[in-house]
């Protein structure tokens, strides 16, 4: 059908909206009607609870199908009932054989059909077995376009596996409109939900959420989660304004040096790459005359959470430098800059808006390196230090 531009309307579909705005936000303004969305994750992650949890919400605005391939209805009833799931408009369907799946969606019409998983469905009409490459394709493909017919939106949910064994949420990226990724560490509490692909919305979008006792729990003000501290600062511990696509986050580094008794001393990192903080050791014995060498040297990332850009340096040099002099980070402070072996500071990627953040937060000085080239970030409360010497002058209590 051929129409003219100016009769074709702009406005997209309306969204299904689920009221849990950490996902809603990470999907683009929630799901798209008629796409199919892939949920990855390691295993025990929480993709399931968090399914069940939109699931339950959005059976508020129409019938929501549950199709489970791995666990019985007996244990997703279970699991419901810890996350109050069991509400009227949503169904459970127990079944591995993909046309039974379509043959229930196209039955029931839902506005959202959960299929848990994509490595436990098959299609009968296909040779493999469930989980390898061909299987894993077609149940993709299959949903996509019943998914497009009916207007229902499809979640697939699809364990990250070993590369190779069996065919993982990267074999289907090309094959589904979004796939976000569901992030954490195993022990930990917190979730993170980001986008890997949206063809509905940004890549940039970050939601933070925390595993409880009853499933998957917004936090109130995400960007003071991962602060451990209380007012008063301690020795060994730096805060950080981190940006996780584009939204800031205050994150507290926590340092320990104690000295090592034999051998050589430890070097061990969570949340952060022991490599970085070796270096920034290194940094600091050549550039700020402080040696480390005699310590074993912990640092935290608090509250799960992973850090990977260059921008963090800064606070863990601080937090080092702040553990072994056992002299606290000035109050109000935060850190943001990229350390060169030169001992040299850079200013981090968009500090502007990392600074509002911090103001936003009560933090009175964010000190960072200077902007590259000629470019310069200015901002009520910026301090720019040259080298790593000055920033440690400008952080640590005298
Ligand atoms: P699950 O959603 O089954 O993970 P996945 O589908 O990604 O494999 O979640 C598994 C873990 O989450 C399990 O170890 C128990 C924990 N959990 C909670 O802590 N609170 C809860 O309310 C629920 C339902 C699970
Ligand atoms: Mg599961």
């Amino acid at each position: 059908m051929v129409t003219p531009i100016g009769s074709v309307s702009s406005a997209e579909a309306s969204r299904l909206v689920s009221g849990i705005v950490e996902v809603d936000r990470v999907l683009g303004g929630g799901f798209v009607p008629g796409s199919i969305t892939l949920f990855g994750g390691d295993p025990g992650i929480g993709k399931s609870t968090l399914l069940l949890q939109m699931a339950a919400r959005l059976a508020r605005q129409g019938p929501v199908l549950y199709i489970t391939g791995e666990e019985s209805t007996a244990q997703v009833r279970g699991r419901a009932e810890r996350v109050g799931a069991v509400v009227d408009g949503l169904s459970l369907a127990a079944t591995t054989d993909l046309e039974t799946a379509l043959a229930a969606i196209d039955n029931i019409a839902p506005v959202l059909a959960v299929v848990d998983s994509v490595q436990t469905l098959s299609s009968a009409e296909l040779s493999g077995p469930a989980g390898s490459v061909g299987q894993v394709r077609e149940v993709a493909s299959r949903l996509a376009e019943v998914a497009k017919v009916g207007g229902t939106c499809v979640a697939l949910v699809g364990h990250v596996t070993k590369e190779g064994t069996v065919a993982g949420p990267r074999t289907l990226e090309h094959l589904v409109d979004a796939v976000i990724y569901l992030e954490g560490e195993r022990l930990g509490t917190t979730r993170l939900l980001r986008a890997a692909k949206n063809r509905f919305g940004s890549t940039d979008e970050v939601g933070v959420l925390e595993m409880r006792g009853d499933g998957l729990t917004e936090v109130d003000d995400a960007s003071r989660f991962f602060i451990e501290s209380d007012e008063s600062p301690t020795a060994g511990s730096a805060i950080t304004i981190a940006l996780e696509g584009t939204r800031p986050l205050a994150v507290e580094i926590q340092a320990l040096t104690a000295a090592a008794a034999y051998g050589s001393p430890r070097r061990a990192t969570t949340g952060i790459d022991v490599n970085r903080v070796l270096m920034l050791i290194a940094v600091l014995a050549r550039h700020a005359g402080l040696n480390l060498t005699g310590h074993d040297v912990y640092v935290n990332v608090a509250g799960g959470l992973r850090i990977d850009e260059p921008a963090a340096d800064l606070a863990v040099a601080v937090a080092l430098a702040s553990s072994l002099r056992e002299r606290p980070v000035l109050a109000a402070t935060v850190l943001a800059g990229e350390v060169a072996l030169s001992g040299r500071l850079r200013s981090a990627a968009r500090v502007e808006r990392r600074l509002l953040e911090a103001s936003r937060l009560g933090f009175t000085r964010l000190i960072t390196g200077p902007a590259r080239g000629a470019s310069s970030a200015s901002g009520a409360g910026l301090v720019i230090a040259r080298d790593i010497r000055a920033a440690l002058s400008e952080a640590l209590e005298a």
